[in-house]
């Protein structure tokens, strides 16, 4: 969800409204936006796109200068104009939006009913408001702050909160716990977000809330007794447009090898065949310490950690595995101190991700994280790592991130792998080898029009299987998971070794099959597998950079050679295509795909 408000000297919902138009690609089903004027409320609500929250404000809109609004991705209770946010208080005096989820709604409400309070929506958000106001009312000295304050102690779960008092049209409260809220700094007015880029805009001086933290902010500025220094935010208005692209899945994908070149910058150490990731801050002893590395993510992230695992394995020889951070917080892992745990997340602020690290952090864990977002809750949590630098990621689906994070990974396993027995030879190779992987990107991106021709073939498929082993095994997976996400076509992705152990009872003329091949160890068991599937009838597009026989595959997908160990950020690229030019044969709302969310943070 998004959260925007403002306070300043301009008429607040033009502001507002621009701002949620920045956050859209969070994930939203409603938006709303509440402004105070002559110490009144106007809230307005719609259903649907930030374009309908436009329309529903009209050409009129209130002159108040001071609002809040919000894009909500339903949790509790259906997307509608009641459920959407702002919630406002019986009285019409307090406006809050939230991210994040009351734990104890159910108990609060209860008790609020029992005072005889009416409850307008069936949102867990809609108690704050009403217990707000009643903190306010109960005590008219106390400032909106303390009243926000007083309120919050009954509160148990998970908020980024911005609150307005109709009676206090100059101030805006805002609180967070567990949900990313931040100020942006302005000449005689300020902004308020839960994600930057609402605020690039208009500024790019920033302060990120903690855990923990209220504040108050006004016009002239903000105050909080924890809160620290401004940051400047590296990034432009401009990174949020589409320049020239249809959509910014599609610029995205074309934006990695710029992304890898950003990724690669300065971390390359020809000298020593090495990589530096001075942001680890790990020093060759203690980096010869690690007995084994757990990546964890969610998502794509999660698959990214997959393809570090087997690179940390191939390259340093020490065990290495990933797991769903989901899974990591809920299964009262053991925490090993001599293991480096990777807490890997585009955004920074999944929740699962980031509760799994502070648990490790509770249990003595060492976890360092992998980050696109600068400021963000796990990149702050973990306090070191490696940036992915990979700009703004706006589509839902992940590519470039992805892509760096996995690049960011094989510069992990090299460095681990040149403290221990990855001689210094084969650390050159794959010096070499990364310095030409974004050219190599690029060529591989270049044949595009051959991927989306194929695409439009098999793109009404109702499944199809992706299939690879070893080095082709997470390729598969996340090309899988690129198709169901933006095309909505149901794929599985297996180890193509077990496709003979039960899912080749699917296979027929109906099930195509995507089989990673790359050219190495097992090309001739993969040639085998293709075999296998053809015999049932099953039409094969082989994603690869072996000279495969002909006519083996009904289509195949090239990309170049670079290094065996490199090879698989690059057979992921078609994939990210193929999925692409499905979506888009299927008329998908490509960025925006249905009940999806850029980065989950509730749970
Ligand atoms: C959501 C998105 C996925 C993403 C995952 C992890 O589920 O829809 O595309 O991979 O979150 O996001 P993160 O920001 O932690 O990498």
């Amino acid at each position: 969800c998004g959260i925007v408000g403002y306070v300043g000297t301009r008429p607040a919902s033009k502001i507002l409204v621009e701002g949620l138009a920045r956050l859209e690609y969070r994930g939203y089903d409603s938006a709303g936006l509440a402004v105070a004027h002559r110490k009144a409320l106007k809230t307005t609500k719609a259903v649907g796109r930030v374009d309908d929250l436009r329309a529903a404000v009209g050409d009129e809109p209130s002159p108040g200068k001071v609002g809040i609004a919000h894009t909500r991705w339903a949790t509790h209770g259906e997307p509608s104009e009641r459920n959407a946010h702002p919630h406002i208080d019986a009285a019409g005096r307090i406006a809050v939006v939230h991210n994040g989820i009351v734990e104890n709604a159910e108990d609060l409400r209860a008790k609020l009913v029992a005072d005889g309070v009416t409850f307008a929506s069936d949102t867990d958000t809609e108690v704050l408001p009403h217990l707000i106001a009643k903190a306010a009312a109960d005590d008219e000295s106390r400032s909106l702050e303390d009243a926000v304050h007083e309120a919050l102690r009954g509160v148990e779960g998970t908020y980024g909160l911005v609150v307005l008092d109709a009676k206090r049209p100059d101030e805006l409260v805002v609180a967070r716990n567990g949900s990313p809220i931040v100020l942006g700094l302005g000449d005689g007015e300020m902004f308020v977000a839960s994600d930057v880029a609402a605020l690039v805009r208009h500024t790019r001086q920033v302060v990120f809330l903690a855990d923990g933290e209220l504040a108050t902010v006004t016009a002239a500025g903000y105050e909080g007794s924890r809160l620290g220094p401004p940051t400047t935010v590296d990034v432009d208005d401009d990174d949020y447009d589409l320049d020239g692209h249809v959509d910014f899945l599609s610029k995205e994908i074309h934006e990695q090898p710029a992304a890898l070149r950003r990724v690669l910058a300065g971390r390359l150490d020809t000298r020593f065949a090495t990589a530096r990731l001075d942001g680890l801050r790990l020093d060759p002893r203690e980096l010869r310490g690690i007995r084994r590395v757990t990546f964890l993510g969610c998502g794509s992230a999660l698959y990214a950690g997959q393809m570090g695992a087997a690179l940390v394995e191939e390259l340093a020889r020490v065990p290495a595995d990933a797991e769903q951070a989901s899974e990591f917080r809920y299964r009262n892992p053991m925490v090993d101190p001599d293991t480096l745990y990777v807490a890997v997340s585009q955004s920074g602020e999944t929740i699962d991700t980031l509760a799994a690290v502070e648990e490790l952090q509770r249990k003595g864990g060492r976890v360092v994280g992998c980050v696109n977002v600068i400021g963000s809750a796990i990149a702050r949590q973990c306090g070191a790592g490696m940036f992915l630098h990979a700009g703004p990621e706006v589509s839902v689906a992940s590519t470039k991130a992805f892509s760096s994070m996995t690049t960011s990974f094989a510069l992990l396993a090299l460095l681990l792998g040149r403290v221990r027995d990855l001689s210094a030879a084969h650390g050159t190779r794959l010096v070499d080898g990364l310095r030409r992987l974004p050219d190599a990107v690029e060529h591989t991106l270049a044949g595009e029009p051959e991927v989306a021709a194929v695409a439009r073939k098999y793109a009404h498929a109702k499944s199809m299987f992706y299939l690879g082993r070893v080095r082709g095994s997470a390729v598969a997976r996340e090309g899988a998971q690129k198709l169901k996400e933006i095309s909505y076509v149901h794929a599985e992705a297996y180890p193509a070794s077990e496709l003979k152990h039960g899912p080749l009872a699917l296979v027929d003329a109906a099930m195509p099959c995507v089989v990673v091949v790359p050219d190495d160890e097992v090309v001739a068991k993969n040639v085998s597998t293709i075999e296998q599937v053809k015999a049932r009838g099953g039409p094969v597009i082989a994603v690869t950079n072996a000279d495969l026989p002909d006519g083996l595959a009904d289509a195949v997908l090239r990309v170049p050679r670079l290094e065996p160990e490199l090879d698989p950020i690059l057979l992921g690229i078609p994939l990210q295509l193929l999925a692409y030019h499905c979506a888009a044969e299927l008329g998908r709302d490509i960025d925006k795909p249905r009940n999806l969310a850029k980065s989950v943070t509730v749970e």
